[in-house]
C-alpha cells in the first residue's frame, strides 16, 4: 500500500479511465470530408480559406506543406497545402489518409492549382479539367551534347533504348506513367463548369496578343477546358521542351489506348498530379479512399510554356499567380458546392479579383 492508500492497480486505472474516455470522445469526433481539396502551395489555398470559407484550422505536422488543413464541418470540406513537387504532394495526401482524425472513404478528391499551358492547346487564366495525368519524371536521359545526332530529345522510356522507341507501350507498362481519371465523373464536372466565364484581365490580353501567329488556342479568351497533363518536378520552358511534352505525351496515349479512347494532347504541365493520383491509388488499396474513381484535377494557366515567336526563351516570362488561383477557384468552387451535403449553405459567388 502506498502512503496516500490507494493500490498500484488502482492507481493505474485511475490514471487510464481518462485515456479511454477521450480515445473514444475523439472516435466520435472523426470528421468524414466530403470534398479534399489539394493544393500545392499557400497562394493557391488562400481562396478556399477565405471564401468558402474554411474557418478552422487543424494543425497538420506530418504534411510536408508545414500549414495548418483548413475544415468546415457544415460543408464537409476539406483543404490542404502539400509542398511543391512530386515528393511532398505523394507523402503529405499518405500522411492524411492514414491519419485517425480523419474518414476519407466518402471524400471527392479536388487538386486545384496552377499550371504551365501549352499554347498550342490554351491560354493564361484558362482552365482544363483534366482526363490523364503522364509522369514525365521517371525516364532514362543522356545529355544533348552525348546523345546520336539525329535523336531529338536525350529523355528515353527506361524500357527502350531511344526517344519514343517502339513497339508501343503495352497496356501494363502504361499503366505505370499515366493515371486515368474517371470520365463520367470529370466530364460532369466540365459540363457544369464549361459556360462560366472566366475573368478577362488585360494582362492576358497584352501577351496573348503574341501568340496569335503561330497558336490559334493561346489568342482566345481563356476558358473551361479538357485536356491531359504532364507532370515532372523540373520547372521547364522552352519550344523545344514543349516539343518533347506534346511528343512524350502522345507517346504514352495512343489513340484507342484506353476508356478516354483518343490520341494524347498534352494541355498543361504541373508537378503533383501524378503522385497525388499515386498516393490516392494507394489509399484506395488499403480502403482508405474511393480512389481514381474520385478524383479530379483542376489547373489553371498561370503562364505559358514557351514564349511567342520570336520572343527569346531566357527573357523572363509573364507568371499570372494571382489571377490563375482565382480561375481555380471560381471553377473548381462551383463544384465543390455541387458536391457537399444538400441543404448545406451556399457561400457567395461575389467575385472579388485580388490581382
Ligand atoms: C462553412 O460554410 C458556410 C457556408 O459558406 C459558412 O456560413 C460558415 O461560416 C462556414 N464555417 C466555417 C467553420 O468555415
Ligand atoms: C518539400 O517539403 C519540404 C518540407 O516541408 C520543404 O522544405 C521543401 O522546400 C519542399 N519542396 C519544394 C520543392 O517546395
Ligand atoms: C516531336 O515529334 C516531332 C514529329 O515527329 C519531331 O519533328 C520533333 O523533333 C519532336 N520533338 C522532340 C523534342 O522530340
Amino acid at each position: 500500500m502506498s502512503a496516500c492508500g490507494m493500490s498500484k492497480p488502482a492507481v493505474a486505472m485511475a490514471v487510464f479511465l481518462p485515456m479511454l474516455a477521450a480515445a473514444a470522445a475523439n472516435e466520435h469526433q472523426v470528421l468524414v470530408p466530403r470534398v479534399v481539396v489539394v493544393t500545392a502551395f499557400p497562394p493557391e489555398l488562400a481562396r478556399w480559406k477565405a471564401r468558402l470559407p474554411l474557418d478552422d484550422e487543424l494543425p497538420f505536422p506530418g504534411g510536408a506543406g508545414l500549414q495548418s488543413l483548413a475544415w468546415n464541418g457544415s460543408l464537409q470540406v476539406l483543404a490542404m497545402v502539400t509542398g511543391m513537387s512530386s515528393k511532398n504532394a505523394s507523402l503529405s495526401v499518405t500522411a492524411l489518409g492514414y491519419d485517425p482524425r480523419f474518414d476519407l472513404t466518402a471524400a471527392t478528391w479536388l487538386l486545384a492549382g496552377i499550371a504551365g499551358v501549352d499554347p498550342m492547346f490554351g491560354t493564361v487564366g484558362g482552365v482544363a479539367w483534366m482526363q490523364r495525368l503522364v509522369d514525365g519524371t521517371v525516364a532514362k536521359y543522356l545529355n544533348e551534347k552525348d546523345m546520336p545526332q539525329d535523336w531529338e530529345t536525350g529523355w528515353i522510356p527506361t524500357n527502350r533504348d531511344r526517344p519514343y522507341g517502339l513497339p508501343p507501350q503495352s497496356p501494363g507498362a502504361r499503366a505505370g506513367s499515366v493515371k486515368l481519371l474517371a470520365p463520367s465523373l470529370v466530364q460532369w464536372a466540365h459540363s457544369i463548369t464549361q459556360f462560366l466565364k472566366l475573368p478577362d484581365l488585360e494582362e492576358f490580353q497584352r501577351v496573348r496578343r503574341h501568340y496569335a501567329p503561330c497558336c490559334a488556342a493561346a489568342a482566345q479568351a481563356p476558358s473551361v477546358e479538357m485536356g491531359d497533363l504532364l507532370a515532372t518536378d523540373v520547372f521547364w520552358t522552352g519550344p523545344t521542351q514543349a516539343s518533347w511534352a506534346r511528343n512524350w505525351t502522345s507517346y504514352w496515349l495512343p489513340a484507342g489506348g484506353d476508356v478516354w479512347d483518343r490520341k494524347g494532347v498534352f494541355a498543361m504541365s504541373a508537378m503533383e498530379d501524378f503522385a497525388t493520383a499515386e498516393a490516392i491509388d494507394a489509399l484506395h488499396r488499403s480502403g482508405r479512399s474511393r480512389g481514381l474513381e474520385a478524383l479530379l484535377v483542376l489547373r489553371a494557366a498561370s503562364n505559358f510554356v514557351q514564349p511567342w515567336p520570336g520572343h527569346s526563351t531566357g527573357a523572363s516570362m509573364d507568371f499570372f499567380l494571382e489571377p490563375a488561383c482565382e480561375a481555380a477557384f471560381l471553377v473548381g468552387s462551383e463544384v465543390v458546392q455541387k458536391l457537399v451535403p444538400a441543404g448545406a449553405p451556399r457561400s457567395s459567388q461575389a467575385i472579388d479579383i485580388d490581382v
